[in-house]
């Protein structure tokens, strides 16, 4: 089951009126994710409402889906009341109408009935786990699901930009989140496994009644980008990467990256390229506003890195030329931010060809850039994330050497000796103003 609602209910009711206005008519559906289970029925994972359901219904408990009426001008909440067997296994709970209240909502149907309100017209957004599109197809009446893109696109449209109140609660996952960092700082040393220190961030989320907002990343082989395993042991002159951030009860979640050295001190060469990580962060701190392609400012934080790894003797040649040739990639695979909001890469579950970019700027599907999964115009009130880094990555070097890749601007003699190197990422939240960007959270790491 679920936590609080997050707002009062007149905010609820301005994100829908906002969508309707937007829409302009039709039946929009939106569908409440179930309990999953994990290994038998009644064991189930941590229970995550649906983003879009909890932006603008704010309910977070399972069995529930909702119709908004733009033409009759309603919206109707499906779910079922607590049954004798809901009171005795999880507890007295809100009935329907109490819960629907609470979010400005005073139709509510049991869930037998959405059948019969779904017609040919209703428009529903593109599923993304298996049960809902079975659903879906139940519903519908066809293995051809048609999700509605404008429906979608409006949904982006709106959540994209934060209101002062989703601001708040950023800034309070991001604030939680670098307690969290601090305390693997101060407790980490030689001896501890990695999974000894996300007890530490474990322990600061739960103070705060929070969960993880994504599996931590907790690691001395931080060059492995998404790496989840845990059972290192650590010693001195390793470098920790973590990559952990809070999800308030509201749903609204922290992202942060710190690397650090298990000793307390970075080897020369560390920080070395620790400082060029934090160049490539402020180069795109500076850069970052309303109207700049976060495109560019990817491609500025890897001039940034080509630079300064010409000049570090990694690298060779011209840093334009390499930059054109792709051979950057090699260093920093993926992509320099994404969004932030409600899911930790927010929106993602609608694809990032719509949340990042345009008709009119698509993706690119060349290595590395296709990593980058915002690229389109920053606007004010957007929330995203700066998170440059640098990684040496054995198996990837090797192939790229194999191919003859990148020869007139990678000493590959020099990274023989560095293979051991690891991986160095730096990552705060931050907001679009019109001039410039604003750091969530309180409180440095
Ligand atoms: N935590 C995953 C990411 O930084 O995108
Ligand atoms: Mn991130
Ligand atoms: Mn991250």
């Amino acid at each position: 089951m679920g936590s609080a609602i997050a707002f009062n209910s007149a905010i609820y009711a301005a994100r829908r009126a906002a969508l309707k206005k937007e829409f302009g008519s039709g039946k929009l559906l939106l569908m409440g994710n179930d309990e999953a289970s994990m290994n038998y029925v009644d064991n189930t994972y941590h229970y995550r409402q649906d983003s879009t359901f909890l932006y603008y219904i704010g309910i977070s408990q399972a069995g529930l889906n909702a119709i908004i009426d733009i033409d009759k001008d309603e919206t109707i909440l499906f779910g079922d009341d607590p049954t004798i067997d809901t009171i005795i296994w999880i507890g007295k709970t809100p009935k329907m109408s109490e819960l629907a209240e609470q979010v400005g909502i005073s139709l509510v149907e049991p869930s037998s009935q959405l059948i019969n309100f779904i017609g040919d017209g209703t428009h529903y957004l593109p599923p993304y786990r298996d049960k809902h599109t079975l659903k879906l197809r139940a519903w519908t009446g066809t293995k051809a699901l048609k999700p509605s893109i404008k429906f979608m696109q409006a949904v982006i449209a709106q959540r994209s930009i934060k209101s002062s109140e989703e601001i708040e609660h950023l800034d309070k996952a991001s604030s939680i989140s670098r307690a969290m960092h601090k305390s693997v700082q101060e407790n980490a040393k030689a001896g501890m496994s990695e999974f000894e220190l996300i007890s530490f961030a474990s322990k600061v989320a739960w103070e705060n009644n929070c969960q993880f907002a994504y599996p931590a990343i907790m690691t001395k082989n931080g060059q492995t980008l998404h790496n989840h395993y845990y059972g290192n042991v650590l010693k001195d002159g390793d470098m920790v990467l973590y990559d952990g951030g809070a999800e308030l009860p509201s749903g609204y979640c922290g992202d942060l990256t710190r690397t650090f050295p298990v000793s307390g001190e970075f080897t020369s060469l560390q920080k070395s390229i620790y400082d060029l990580v934090q160049a490539m962060y402020n180069g795109a701190v500076s850069m970052s506003k309303s109207g700049v392609k976060y495109y560019d400012v990817h491609l500025h934080t890897a001039k940034i890195m080509t630079q300064g790894l010409i000049d570090l003797g990694w690298m060779k040649g011209n840093a334009d030329e390499a930059i054109a040739a792709g051979a950057f990639t090699v260093f920093f695979p993926h992509g320099l931010g994404h969004m932030l909001g409600l899911d930790v890469h927010d929106m993602e579950n609608f694809g990032e060809e719509y949340v990042g970019y345009s008709e009119s700027f698509l993706k690119s599907t060349e290595f590395g850039l296709r990593s980058l999964r915002l690229g389109k115009k920053l606007q004010e009130g957007f929330v995203i994330t700066i998170e440059p880094g640098i990684y040496v990555i054995p198996e990837l070097i090797e192939q790229r050497m194999r191919e003859g890749l990148y020869t007139e601007f990678i000493n590959y003699e020099v990274l023989q000796k560095n293979m051991d190197f690891g991986g160095i990422r730096i990552e705060d939240d931050y907001l679009v103003e019109e001039n410039g960007v604003r750091i969530l959270g309180s409180d440095n790491i």
